[in-house]
């Protein structure tokens, strides 16, 4: 069951790491509404072969190859991306890594790494798209968050302590640009059935152990992660912003 947000007809929007997960997700549940979407993935067969089959399908789509560590390249696939499909009014700080790591074994240059994929990209795409924002009037700006830190997940600290940063930049961010009518929000996805996630971290008891936890029992698809995605990006959502939305199937 999908909704129908008029409004996302004809606007622009940039999704980072939207060649897969939830981030392709977003991309194809955005140009189901009509919009024009640029996403931007380091994963660069995944990434054109979505943008084939989209554009095949008649939507308006653009991918733009990038590693998001790398400030510089990513400031120039924005570019590429407004150049090709307009001013960009919505932006899905999707992108993340959840690479497992042990907390002896974290060296400087490792901890940095994490935060250069898991929290700076949200920075500095944010501030590349910000003046397209004012310039239309308005905007809004989602960034994926994580239940792990807040279960306090043990085995990969940079990514979580990274992911609970999300919320405090969400929250600034709403502060700094909600006179320009852009609205900043997080949307928290609890454990979603990604092939990643399949392939790289699925066992029977983990997903007994989750199932547990949920109150809502069954698989929480990228889809369902999209939908409250493509709500905080309509005007529906007009008054919503600074905060997080939590997609986890009711964890207690
Ligand atoms: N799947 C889950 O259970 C889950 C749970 C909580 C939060 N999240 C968050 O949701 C978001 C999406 O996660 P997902 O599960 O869909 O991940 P995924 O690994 O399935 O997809 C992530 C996408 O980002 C891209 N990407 C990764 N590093 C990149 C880089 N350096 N530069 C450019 N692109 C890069 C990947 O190539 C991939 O296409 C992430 O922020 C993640 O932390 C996911």
């Amino acid at each position: 069951m999908s909704a129908h947000y008029p409004d996302l007809n004809g606007r622009t929007a940039l999704v980072t790491g939207g060649a897969d997960g939830i981030g392709r997700a977003v991309v194809e549940a955005l140009t189901a509404q009509g919009a024009r979407v640029g996403f931007i993935d380091v994963a660069q067969q995944a990434g054109e072969a979505l943008e084939r089959v989209l554009a095949t399908q008649g939507h308006k789509v653009a991918f733009a190859h990038a590693d998001l560590r790398d400030v510089d390249a990513t400031r120039n696939a924005v570019a590429h991306l407004r150049e090709t499909l307009g001013p960009i009014s919505i932006l899905v700080n999707n992108a993340g890594h959840d690479e497992r790591h042990r907390f002896e074994d974290v060296t400087e240059d490792y901890w940095d790494d994490r935060f250069a994929v898991n929290l700076r990209p949200m920075m500095f795409v944010s501030q590349a798209v910000a003046p397209d924002m004012r310039a239309l009037g308005g905007g809004s700006i989602v960034n994926l968050g994580s239940t792990s830190w807040m279960q306090g997940a043990a085995g990969l600290i940079a990514y979580t302590t990274a992911k609970s940063a999300v919320i405090g930049f969400t929250r600034s961010l709403a502060r700094e640009l909600g006179e320009a009518g852009i609205r900043v929000n997080c949307v928290t996805p609890g454990w979603v059935m990604t092939d990643r996630q399949r392939e790289k971290w699925f066992t029977p008891e983990k997903w007994e152990a989750a199932q547990a936890r949920q109150s809502i029992k069954g698989e929480i698809r990228p889809e369902d992660v999209a939908a409250m995605v493509l709500f905080l990006a309509s005007g529906a959502a007009r008054m919503c912003s600074g905060q997080n939305y939590i997609v986890d199937a009711g964890v207690v």
